[in-house]
């Protein structure tokens, strides 16, 4: 696969489809077992974690449901360091078994914040599935329960992460060349 210029910025392939599916469907295989007979609710973050979120849902074979709330942090490359929700939680999460869908975790301060809001509520369980974790960037510590691929400190685009805006259609991810 070539590179590829998103805006101003050269990207290199990192993680192809085919081994992202394969990773989809091994922790699909896990909630699968994990949950049967507990019909959890899935949360998955928007915008990132659309595509990560529709693929992992599809191999779901036990009753579950799946809603979505939309934070933000991120501006160009850098967090921002504020997360914003700019769609809210429209579920009761009392007695639910509770997992939520990131695209990537990278300072861990989304979820640093939205974690509390959620515990609030009360839920039975609550567990975190990440396609991607960047540990060298980590500054909230935090538990992932499910995760992908842990990958080194680079700004990466595709498979539903974008660089402003852009790079989010493509199937495979890539690696910003620095
Ligand atoms: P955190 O709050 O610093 O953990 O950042 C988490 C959010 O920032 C993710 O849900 C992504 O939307 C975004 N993000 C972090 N790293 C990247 C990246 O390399 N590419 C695109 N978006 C990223
Ligand atoms: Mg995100």
């Amino acid at each position: 696969m070539p590179n590829i210029q998103v805006h101003d910025k050269l990207f290199e392939p990192y993680l192809s489809a085919d081994e992202i599916i394969k990773k989809v469907s091994n922790i699909a295989s896990s909630l699968n077992e994990d949950y049967e007979g507990k019909r959890p609710l899935f949360i998955a973050i928007l915008n990132g974690a659309f595509m990560f979120a529709s693929d992992l849902f599809k191999q779901i074979k036990i009753d579950a449901e799946i809603c979505f709330i939309k934070l933000a942090s991120y501006k160009g490359t850098k967090s921002s360091g504020q997360v914003i929700t700019a769609i809210g939680l429209d579920m009761d999460l009392f007695n639910r078994h509770i997992i939520i869908i990131e695209d990537i975790v990278d300072t861990g301060k989304t979820m640093n914040v939205f974690l509390p809001q959620l515990k609030n509520q009360q839920p039975a369980s609550l567990k975190i599935v990440a396609l991607l974790h960047k540990p060298e960037s980590s500054i909230y510590p935090l538990q992932i329960d499910y995760l992908g691929f842990t990958i080194p400190n680079k700004f990466v685009v595709g498979y539903g992460l974008d660089y402003d805006g852009l790079g989010r259609n493509i199937a495979e991810i890539y690696k910003l060349i620095d």
